[in-house]
């Protein structure tokens, strides 16, 4: 497997796969720190493509003045290690000077389904997001790219601006890996306590419960926010909800009344990390 740092030589792995007779190239970006929701992606893209790319790069546009860029875990050793035992074809592991060079003066900006959830909580997140996934398409030029549903606002406003832009690749969505108590995989997840990450468990747990109250017939969002706000401040007293939205699964607007399929999603700040998660209530599989 070969690690490329610059734009120039991960264009030419590819280049050069290409011209071997490669006729899918799959693109998986990530900030590193991998595990197994990440190596679901690879697996996934292994699974479709006959060259996968992954891309290692904590993207500082992304992060805002009081989050954790300066202390998000980088274990590249580990990651190249991942990459290697997963069947991965190229790393492109840049350092920021070279997606970012003197001058750079340019902003990818998404309206629409960046408003809601994290964009309220995360002004300009979307916009670094958008602008670094954009290069990385335009760098790797992938046929297809694979994103988890865990960062289900992350995925669709990743779409809209591909739709919107004419980007010629294919966005593949996979499932959320969990931990055995439910736990949503993340990077982050490393940075918790011993007593935050026992807490952590109650995301899920209080998704899930909203679920249910969905499936036993209630259908006031309001009423099941807050019965899912009651279950996170008793069980994750060390954690703080920045939001538990119920909206639209494609347009993301917020839905008062739950008729059709809705995807729930929350944000909650602990002390050392901020946690999101969110599942997807599918409303036909119930009158089944
Ligand atoms: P990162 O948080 O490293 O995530 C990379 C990809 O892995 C994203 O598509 C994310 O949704 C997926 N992922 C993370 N945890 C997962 C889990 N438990 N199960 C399934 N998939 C999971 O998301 C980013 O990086 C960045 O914003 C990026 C898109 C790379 C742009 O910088």
């Amino acid at each position: 497997m070969n690690t490329a740092k610059t734009i120039a030589e991960i264009r030419r792995l590819v280049a050069d796969a290409r011209s071997g007779g490669v006729v899918c190239v799959g693109l998986v970006p990530t900030m590193g720190a991998l595990h197994k929701g990440h190596y679901s992606l690879i697996d996934a893209a292994c699974g479709e493509c006959d060259f996968v790319a992954v891309s290692i790069f904590v993207n500082p546009t992304q992060f805002g003045p009081n989050e954790d860029y300066r202390r998000y875990p980088r274990p590249i050793d580990d990651d190249v290690a991942g990459c290697v035992s997963h069947g991965v074809d190229a790393v492109f592991a840049p350092r920021a000077e070279e997606m970012y060079p003197d001058g750079f003066a340019t902003t990818v900006s998404v309206a629409g389904p960046t408003g809601p959830m994290e964009g309220r909580c995360r002004p300009g997140h979307f916009d670094g997001v958008c602008t670094v996934v954009a290069k990385l398409f335009n760098i790797v030029a992938p046929d297809v790219a694979c994103f988890g549903a865990k960062d289900y606002q992350q995925v669709t406003v990743i779409k809209r601006m591909a739709a919107d832009l004419d980007m010629p690749l294919r966005i593949k969505v996979c499932p959320t890996v969990r931990e055995a108590d439910g736990l949503a995989m993340s990077s982050r997840n490393v940075c918790l306590g011993d007593e935050e990450r026992a807490q952590a468990a109650a995301l899920y747990e209080s998704l899930r419960l909203s679920e249910r109250l969905i499936r036993e017939g209630l259908s006031r969002a309001e009423e099941v926010i807050e019965t899912a706000r009651r279950h996170l401040a008793e069980k994750a007293p060390l954690g703080k909800a920045d939001y538990i939205e119920i909206v639209d699964p494609d347009s993301l607007e917020t839905v008062d009344t739950i008729e059709k399929d809705v995807v729930i999603a929350l944000a909650v700040k602990f002390p050392s990390a901020r946690l999101i998660d969110n599942i997807r209530v599918d409303m036909t599989e119930q009158r089944e």
